[in-house]
């Protein structure tokens, strides 16, 4: 039985782990949700750097995963190498879906719709340049659809005047009619993806990295036995927070709630 921890600033890396525990019916998927320091979209990367690799470090020696799952594009897209370098285990990162919506783009337009801080890394003009050249792709960085898929996630009715306003701008520019594929760059958005998908002209097609980052982790964990048990999800912030998280916890079954305290 593999045991991965899969860690994002919210409720958006439990589009992860839900898509890992599809592909790994047996493993045991936990959770980890940096509530208490959330957003991340528009922390500055000083910030970022400064708390992501020692968290990494608290949580797997915590949790004891046989693979870390960093489900989050803004954390990954800027300190992944810090944090293989902080621990033991092997490391999955989210990092935005540029060769396949590349590949697969009739017009040679694609969006792609982040964080603020994922809007602005050189990690995603390495990526354009790798796998996207030639095609004209278009950044949108929004922190208000994060917002929204937080409180849809806890039941909470969206606004889809506010999803709209979010995500129109990404069609101004001249060649923005012409975008065919919006990937979504951020772990938050699957969440409100039929929202996203109204807000966007027809015909555009919404891609994700979820499959893609489950089929990674086993691809790379290590084969250790290990007793069975039940998943549990960390959280940091304190009681406010553990409160605050715990319905959307439990819509995708984890009922073991810990507070972390980093
Ligand atoms: N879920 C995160 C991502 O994939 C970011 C959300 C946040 O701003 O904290 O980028």
């Amino acid at each position: 039985m593999t045991r991965a921890l899969v860690f994002d600033s919210g409720v958006g890396g439990l589009t992860i782990a839900a898509e890992l525990r599809k592909a790994a019916p047996d493993w045991i998927v936990d959770y980890a949700a940096d509530s208490g320091f959330f957003p991340y979209g528009v922390k500055t990367d000083e910030e970022l750097r400064e708390r992501l690799p020692q968290l990494c470090a608290t949580l797997v020696d915590v949790a004891k995963p046989d693979v870390l799952v960093i489900a989050c594009n803004t954390a990954s897209t800027l300190s992944l190498d810090d944090i293989r370098a902080r621990v033991s285990v092997p490391v999955v990162g989210t990092v935005p879906a540029i060769k396949p919506a590349a590949e697969q783009t009739k017009t040679g337009v694609i969006g792609i719709l982040a964080t603020p801080g994922t809007v602005r890394r050189a990690y995603l003009d390495d990526l354009e340049r790798q796998f996207a050249s030639g095609k004209t792709v278009i950044r949108r960085g929004t922190a208000g659809l994060v917002d929204m898929a937080e409180r849809a996630v806890r039941g909470q009715e969206i606004d889809q005047e506010q999803v709209a306003y979010a995500v129109r701008p990404m069609f101004d520019p001249p060649d923005g009619p012409r975008i065919d594929i919006v990937v979504l760059a951020c772990t938050h958005f699957p969440l409100i993806r039929d929202a996203i998908a109204a807000a966007c002209p027809p015909g555009v097609r919404l891609i994700d990295t979820g499959e893609a980052v489950a089929r990674q982790a086993i691809r790379v964990a290590p084969k250790t036995p290990r007793p069975a048990g039940d998943p549990v999800a960390y959280v940091t912030g304190g009681a406010a927070n553990k409160a605050a998280m715990t319905p959307a916890f439990a819509r995708f079954g984890y009922h073991a709630i810990e507070i972390i305290d980093v």
